[in-house]
C-alpha cells in the first residue's frame, strides 16, 4: 500500500499572506485542492494524509467534504517546521503502508505522471527516489552574502522538488535518527541520505513550481491557463 503525506501546515510568510498558504486560491480554487486532485488522480496512491495548520483543521475538514476527496484518511495538525509536520503525518499513516510519497501542498501543479515516475523509480531501486531538475543557472557560493567564494560545478547540481518517495520503514527510521541527532532538514531525502542509503534522481518537471513568493501565484495561474498542468 502507498500513502501520500502532504505537508500543508506552513504559514506562507514569504507570500505575506493572512490565511494559511495552502488555502490561498489559484484560479479560484484553494492551492491544496489542486495538490490533492493530482494525488487523487494517481492510481498508485491508495491513501492521503494531510498535515494542516492546527488553527485551520476545520477549514480543511470542510474542504474534504466539499471536494469529495476519496483517498484522504486523516487530516492532522502540523508542527513548528516542515520536518515536524512530516513526522506528525507519518504517525497518522495506515499501518499497512509500505511506500510513502511526500509531496508539498506548495507544489499544486504536480502531474500524476511525475508522481508515478518517482514512485516507479523508488520501487526499482528498493529504497527511495525524488523528483529533481538539473541546475540551469550558474551557482555562486558566498560566505558573507557580499563576495563570491567560489563557483560550483553546475554539472553536479540538481534542484530537489517533491514528490519524494521512500520505503515507509526507511523514512520512519530516518526521521527518528534525525530527532535523536537534533538534525533539521528542508526535505526528507536529506534525512535518508544521512543513513547512507541510495536515492534515485528522477527528472522533475519545470512546471512543478513551488509557490513561495507572490509572483509564483501569477506563474502558476499562467501555467494552468495554458493547460500544462493537466496531465
Ligand atoms: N510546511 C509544513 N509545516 C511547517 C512549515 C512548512 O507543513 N511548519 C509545509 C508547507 O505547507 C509547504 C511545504 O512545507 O507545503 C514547504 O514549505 P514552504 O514552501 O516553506 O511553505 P511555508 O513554510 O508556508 O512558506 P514560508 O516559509 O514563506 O512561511
Ligand atoms: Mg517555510
Amino acid at each position: 500500500m502507498t500513502t501520500s503525506v502532504v505537508p500543508a501546515a506552513g504559514k506562507g510568510t514569504r507570500l505575506g499572506s493572512q490565511i494559511p498558504k495552502a488555502l490561498i486560491p489559484i484560479l479560484g480554487k484553494p492551492m491544496i485542492s489542486w495538490t490533492i486532485a493530482a494525488l487523487e488522480q494517481t492510481p498508485i496512491v491508495d491513501a492521503i494524509v494531510i498535515v494542516a495548520p492546527s488553527e485551520a483543521l476545520d477549514d480543511f475538514e470542510k474542504l474534504r467534504i466539499g471536494e469529495g476527496w476519496r483517498k484522504v484518511v486523516a487530516i492532522v495538525a502540523g508542527g513548528l517546521d516542515r520536518q515536524q509536520s512530516v513526522w506528525n503525518g507519518l504517525q497518522a499513516m495506515p499501518e499497512r503502508t509500505e511506500w510513502v510519497i511526500v509531496h508539498d501542498a506548495a507544489r499544486p501543479l504536480v502531474k500524476p505522471s511525475l508522481i508515478f515516475a518517482v514512485w516507479e523509480a523508488a520501487q526499482e531501486i528498493g529504497t527511495a527516489a525524488i523528483a529533481a531538475l538539473p541546475c540551469t543557472d550558474t551557482v555562486k557560493r558566498t560566505l558573507d552574502g557580499v563576495l563570491i567564494a567560489e563557483t560550483l560545478d553546475r554539472e553536479q547540481l540538481w534542484l530537489a522538488q517533491t514528490p519524494q518517495v521512500f520505503a515507509a520503514e526507511l523514512l520512519r527510521e530516518a526521521h527518528e535518527q534525525a530527532l535523536k541527532d537534533g538534525c533539521t532538514a528542508t526535505d526528507d531525502a536529506m534525512l535518508v541520505e544521512r543513513m547512507g542509503v541510495p536515492i534515485r534522481l528522477v527528472p522533475g518537471d519545470p512546471t512543478n513550481i513551488k509557490i513561495t513568493h507572490p509572483t509564483d501565484l501569477l506563474l502558476a495561474e499562467a501555467i494552468l491557463k495554458h493547460g500544462f498542468g493537466t496531465h
